[in-house]
């Protein structure tokens, strides 16, 4: 039993971090979406980048609750991610003084949602995920602008999603809400589970 209460209160995880988001949509200057996502390479050495969460997905939605991000799957978190099947992330909003950490389970999103949401984006982007070898080499800006013009002779005006970028859902096992407290003394609960089909225990932590 823990003293939820407040912004903390209830019992789906993933709808108070959309509130939580919701919220920051509302006070922060750019990006209120950004997360610090880690992940780990072969040898075990993290690595962490910035990218947009796209959607915070309910307990009660077909996924069971979860966390998606797009990305091209060539890339070295592309990469890491699909070998190790894991990742986590944080989001911290300095206007709030909040932040939500998550640890979980990844798999691709590559079915009709990754279509719609790379049709909702600009002509410009949809041609650029077919420019760019993320995280690959490039001679030169020139070079890449070579490549926007060769993509976009070949694809035109409604280019498909390439195979090669999509999303990448994350299922936690562990989100962690955060807000700042008096003299350091913040408030923390931590929801945990064993497995994405257990019950979450939650737990107030030190700060
Ligand atoms: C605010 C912000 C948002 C970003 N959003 C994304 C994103 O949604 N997807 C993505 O692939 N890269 C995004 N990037 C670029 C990544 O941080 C990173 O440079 C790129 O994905 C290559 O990372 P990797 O080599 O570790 O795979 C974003 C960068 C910033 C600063």
């Amino acid at each position: 039993m823990s003293d939820r209460s407040g912004i903390f209160a209830g019992e789906d995880p993933f709808v108070i971090a959309q509130a939580w988001l919701s919220e920051a949509e509302e006070s922060e200057i750019n990006d209120p979406n950004a997360i610090a996502l880690a992940s780990v390479d072969a040898e075990g050495l993290p690595n962490v980048r910035m990218v947009l969460l796209k959607e915070i997905e309910a307990q009660s939605a077909p996924s069971g609750g979860a966390f998606v991000f797009y990305t091209n799957y060539t890339s070295a978190k592309g990469v890491e991610i699909e070998q190790a099947g894991k990742a986590a992330f944080v989001m911290h909003w300095k206007s709030l003084r909040r932040q939500i950490r998550v640890r979980g389970l990844t798999s691709r999103e590559e079915g009709s949602q990754a279509d719609e949401y790379y049709a909702s984006r600009s002509l410009k982007s949809r041609l650029g995920a077919w420019a760019s070898h993320q995280s690959q080499p490039l001679s030169s800006r020139t070079a890449l602008m070579a490549e926007v013009a060769k993509v976009t002779a070949a694809h035109g005006t409604n280019p498909k999603r390439p195979p090669f970028w999509g999303g990448i859902r994350i299922t936690p096992l562990e989100i962690e809400f955060w807000a700042d407290g008096a003299f350091r003394l913040h408030d923390r609960f931590r929801w945990r589970r064993p497995d994405p089909h257990s019950a979450w225990e939650i737990l107030r932590l030190n700060p």
